[in-house]
């Protein structure tokens, strides 16, 4: 079949299997590896992906989903300021972010934050449930939101809180 969507916002179409999964024709059509192939089931968060507006993971989405979507990967929301202020965020916290799991971190900061600017600890921790990383410090990503989530607001509105 022949998908067309829009690709960190550019018209895209492309002839795919419909089974195939949609990190693996970002991968091999597109060459955006910033989605990494981990789990395949749905359980690391390597492979997210922002979907009609929402962060997924794109291994769960099969091609005939994807036809007339709206598609950013990490490659396209590293363009935007809110991408700036969650690396900042980690680096000021000192959170790590390798190749496996970076991807996957920093789009659950901005699924966290899109739908709750302020969140308590307790959503801080439920919003990185959906990630494999043992290498963070529960307390670092706390910090870590909290710092992008001031910046975030200060971007905004000019003001922290
Ligand atoms: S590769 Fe998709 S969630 Fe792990
Ligand atoms: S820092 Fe990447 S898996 Fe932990």
């Amino acid at each position: 079949m022949t998908i067309g969507f829009i690709l960190n916002g550019e018209d895209v179409a492309v002839r795919v299997d419909a089974n195939i999964r949609l990190i693996d024709i970002l991968r091999r059509n597109f060459s955006l590896i910033g989605a990494k192939a981990g789990c395949l089931c749905g359980r690391c968060g390597a492979c997210s992906i922002i979907f009609n507006g929402v962060v997924v993971k794109s291994c769960l989405i099969p091609a005939f989903c994807v036809h007339e979507s709206e598609i950013i990967t990490i490659e396209g929301f590293e363009q935007d300021a809110g991408y700036e202020d969650i690396i900042a965020g980690f680096s000021q916290a000192y959170v790590e972010t390798c190749g496996y799991c970076k991807t996957g971190k920093i789009l659950a900061v901005e699924a966290l934050l899109s739908k709750n600017p302020r969140p308590s600890r307790r959503e801080i921790l439920l919003g990185f449930q959906g990630l494999k990383c043992r290498c963070t410090e529960h307390e670092a990503l706390i910090n870590a939101v909290s710092i992008t989530a001031d910046r975030r607001q200060k971007r905004l509105y000019g003001r922290s809180s």
